[in-house]
Formats: C-alpha cells, sequence, structure tokens
C-alpha cells in the first residue's frame, strides 16, 4: 500500500512543494523542437484539408450521446479525406505564435494542451486507407501531411499482436499511436508536466471519438499493449519517446454496432 500511495504522488497538483524548481526554461536552456524532426529521404504525402461535407451527423449533443467504444470493423478501406479529417481533428494545428510573456514558440491546435507542449507525435499502422501502401506513417502536424516509416503489408497483425493480443486492434483500417515526447513539456513544467501530460493525450482521444463519430467511424481507446512492442514497432527509443494510448478506427457494420 505504501508503495501505490508513493506512485500515487504524480497525480497530484504539487506545486507548492516543487515551487524551488527551476525548470529548463526558466534556466534559459534551448526549447526542444515543436515536432520530432524527420529524414528528407523518406516519402512524404500531402494531405487533403479536413472537410466538413463529410460530416453525417453535426448535432453535438446527438454526438455525444452516440459515442461509444466500437471494436467491430468491417473491410472498407478510408479515404485519405476521411484520415485527413481525422488527423486534424485529434493534432491540427491552427497557428504557430510566440506568447507575449515569453519568446517560447507554441502551437494552437484543435486539441488543448497544458501550456500548450503538446508533447504528442502520432504514429499511423495504415492496413486500408485508399490510396496509401500498408505500413507506418507519422503524421507531420506543422504542415499537415503523412511520412512513411516503413512499408509492411503485415502491419495489422503485428499490432494486434503488440496489443496483448487485443485481436480487434490491427483489424482497423487504422490504428493511431500516440508517442510522448515527454521534455517538450518538462522543458517547462518539469515535474509537474508528466500529470499534464496524461491528461492532455485524454484530449486527443475524445476528439478522436468526436470526430469519427461525426463521419461515421468507429474508434476504441486502448491503454493495455506490450509498451516495449509497440515502441519497437514505431522505432521509438523508449525513453525520450514512448506510446502513451492508442486507437484503431475503421469502418462499422450498422448491425454491428453494439460493441
Ligand atoms: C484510458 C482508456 C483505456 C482503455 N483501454 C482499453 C483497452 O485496452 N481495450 C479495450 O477493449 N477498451 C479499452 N478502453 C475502452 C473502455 O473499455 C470503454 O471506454 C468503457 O468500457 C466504456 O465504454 P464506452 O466507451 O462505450 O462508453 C479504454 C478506455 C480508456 C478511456
Amino acid at each position: 500500500m505504501e508503495k501505490l500511495n508513493q506512485l500515487r504522488e504524480f497525480m497530484k497538483a504539487n506545486f507548492v512543494e516543487w515551487e524551488d524548481i527551476e525548470s529548463d526554461q526558466e534556466k534559459k536552456l534551448p526549447q526542444p523542437p515543436v515536432e520530432k524532426p524527420y529524414d528528407n529521404n523518406l516519402e512524404v504525402i500531402d494531405l487533403p484539408e479536413a472537410k466538413e461535407d463529410l460530416v453525417i451527423k453535426s448535432s453535438i449533443l446527438d454526438i455525444i450521446n452516440s459515442r461509444k467504444s466500437r471494436r467491430k470493423y468491417n473491410d472498407e478501406e478510408l479515404t485519405l479525406d476521411e484520415l485527413s479529417f481525422l488527423l486534424w481533428s485529434t493534432q491540427g494545428v491552427k497557428k504557430v505564435t510566440t506568447n507575449d510573456a515569453s519568446t517560447a514558440i507554441r502551437t494552437v491546435r484543435t486539441v488543448p494542451s497544458a501550456g500548450a507542449r503538446h508533447p504528442f507525435e502520432t504514429y499511423l499502422i495504415i492496413n486500408r486507407v485508399k490510396g496509401l501502401k500498408k505500413g507506418i506513417y507519422r503524421y507531420l502536424a506543422l504542415s499537415h501531411k503523412l511520412v512513411l516509416i516503413l512499408e509492411d503489408d503485415n502491419i495489422g497483425e503485428k499490432v494486434s499482436e503488440a496489443s496483448l493480443k487485443q485481436v480487434f486492434v490491427g483489424s482497423g483500417a487504422v490504428t493511431f499511436i500516440w508517442s510522448c515526447t515527454p521534455y517538450r513539456a518538462e522543458w517547462r513544467y518539469h515535474i509537474s508536466a508528466h500529470k499534464d501530460m496524461l491528461l492532455d493525450a485524454g484530449h486527443l482521444c475524445e476528439n478522436l471519438y468526436i470526430a469519427c463519430e461525426a463521419i461515421g467511424l468507429g474508434t476504441c481507446a486502448i491503454g493495455a499493449y506490450n509498451q516495449e512492442e509497440i515502441d519497437k514497432l514505431i522505432m521509438v527509443d523508449g525513453k525520450d519517446e514512448f506510446a502513451v494510448y492508442l486507437a484503431p478506427v475503421g469502418k462499422y457494420d450498422l448491425m454491428n454496432s453494439v460493441e
């Protein structure tokens, strides 16, 4: 029980206790990039703008009432327009700006994030998206593009295996994997960043639920996965960057929409 009590500490807002801790921003150390750089030799794919005409359900009350976790997907492909809509809804960058009070660069996005740190990258396991090869991609939020990291015809099976054998995860047309890059938030908030980052991750996934519901797609939040295997799959080091949340997305048959 003592151990559990200790582990709970990071969930608390212990600002008084942290008063004397100086963050790297306060020490005037350089700000880390707001987006992970990518290898220019990799294939980059333009995404269309998020389109309003995809929306089939526009009543916010209706969307909130009907939102639920959907785990049965059919074999239909997603379109690039649909994928673009989901990426924009979860991490889309509306503005890059500096704060009046500091010279720190911040991105203003479609989701909130403590201090606008947005310490996430979005990886996509593409299984069935029209016009895209199967494989692992990353969303370049600043330019609203995708970068192809690795082509892989068996990527769906691999993500199912790494999701503690929750087979439905890899059966989606695409699986979102959000990684966290802690230093982007620690640079400003030091230890208090950790609680904020997990709260922020919830915003991404809830926006995914809402966006999916609005355009007739199904999704399910996934917190149960093998950390090491998922990190390996998306090729991150598991230390300065690691997966925090997953969500498969797919089309579904209305008769199957129960769960
Ligand atoms: C943080 C989090 C982690 C979750 N992890 C899983 C998971 O690993 N597997 C799964 O099938 N559902 C998972 N879920 C979905 C929940 O089981 C689901 O939200 C809950 O049963 C309520 O159902 P509803 O979303 O349809 O309202 C997760 C949900 C959240 C918010």
